[in-house]
């Protein structure tokens, strides 16, 4: 079977509106803008206004993508919609946003895998292209964290932000588009970043509800130094992978958690920050979102060169973690 080169035809982003400052923050609990900044470089966040859901970002994020690319909803074969906080558990978010885009021929599927989600998603959306069974494939993270979050816990509520971004897979050229990949996991340490109720494990009720068992919960400075070490070791297996090096890089985008774990990586490999998309100062944290609405951002503003080698790299719960190579 060929194996066809993929690419990013498009992107897309949508951020609802509705700002949140740190100065709002230090009226809700105690801490201070201060601190917010120097520890994760987050200046302010956007929550989706009540009422909103995590399809309704996604579904804003798609339309933009589609209109880049020029491409009809009708034209798609496949949504997959990352996310860790879906409309529901069940019927899938992406179901609820192909009937919205009047997507009529595409199957519908969502992926859950934390902060990672958009990287697994957009390595299993390209593997239906490269092997020719699909010509369109719309790739989605979108999320809003906002409803998950204890807004009384200092330690979770200035990390994290709604948003969705999207991007349309197609065949590429020879030499364009996704050269490499990595994608891994480690269960073992599932534990250190979950939201542990409306499962099957602690099904929703009174008593877990009183516990706050409904909320994020991270243990941070353990998840910090994961990230640190694996956003070094997927950036440098996938560079590996398609025989490239650090110098190479054109822009590394990488998982918009904490402006450190991004410093302390690029120090690592001697790269100038300019090489680096950063916008957590706007966004918070936006797990499956944040790859995707820095890509669409980079795009906009000029930042990503055709020919250019784009590296993007997520890490989070699982613990998860993914890395793609691509030509733009
Ligand atoms: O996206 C998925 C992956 N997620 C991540 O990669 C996040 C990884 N973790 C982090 O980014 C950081 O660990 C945090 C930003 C969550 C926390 O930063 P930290 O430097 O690790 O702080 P810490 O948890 O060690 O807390 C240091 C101090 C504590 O006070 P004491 O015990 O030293 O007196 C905290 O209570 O800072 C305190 N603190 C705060 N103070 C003011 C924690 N949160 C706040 C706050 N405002 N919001």
């Amino acid at each position: 079977m060929d194996v066809r080169p993929v690419k990013i035809a498009g992107v897309g982003a949508y951020v609802p509106p509705q700002v949140m400052t740190n100065a709002d923050l230090e009226k809700m609990v105690d801490t201070s803008d201060e601190w917010i900044v120097e520890r994760t470089g987050i200046r302010e966040r956007r929550i989706a206004g009540i009422g909103v859901a995590t399809s309704d970002l996604a579904i804003e994020a798609a339309k933009s993508c589609l209109l880049h690319a020029g491409v009809a909803g009708s034209e798609l074969d496949l949504i997959i919609v990352a996310s860790a906080s879906p409309d529901h558990l069940f019927p899938a978010t992406a179901c609820i946003v192909q009937a919205s885009l009047g997507a009529n021929n595409a199957a519908a599927f969502d992926m859950e895998i934390g902060c990672s989600g958009f990287i697994y998603a957009l390595v299993t959306g390209a593997q239906y292209i490269s092997c020719g069974t699909y010509e369109k494939v719309l790739v989605i993270g979108s999320e809003t964290l906002s409803r998950f979050t204890n807004w009384n816990d200092r330690n979770t509520c200035c990390l994290f932000g709604d948003g969705a971004g999207a991007v349309l897979l197609t065949p590429g050229e020879e030499g364009e588009g996704i050269i490499s990949f990595i994608l891994g996991s480690n269960g073992s340490s599932s534990s250190l970043l979950t939201l542990p109720m409306g499962g099957s494990r602690i099904p929703a009720c009174k008593e877990s509800l009183d516990q706050g068992l409904h909320y994020i919960h991270m243990e941070g400075k353990a998840v910090f130094k994961f990230a640190v070490k694996v956003l070094i070791k997927a950036v440098t297996e996938v560079l590996k992978e398609c025989g490239r090096e650090i110098d190479d890089i054109g822009l590394l985008i990488p998982h918009q958690a904490n402006i450190r774990i991004i410093e302390s990586a690029c120090e690592r490999f001697r790269m100038p920050m300019e090489r680096v998309m950063v916008n957590i100062g706007q966004y918070g944290n936006t797990s499956s979102a944040s790859i995707p609405i820095a890509l669409f951002e980079a795009v906009r503003d000029g930042r990503v060169k055709k020919g250019q080698l784009v590296v993007l790299v997520a890490f989070g719960a699982g613990l998860s973690w993914g890395s793609v190579a691509l030509v733009w």
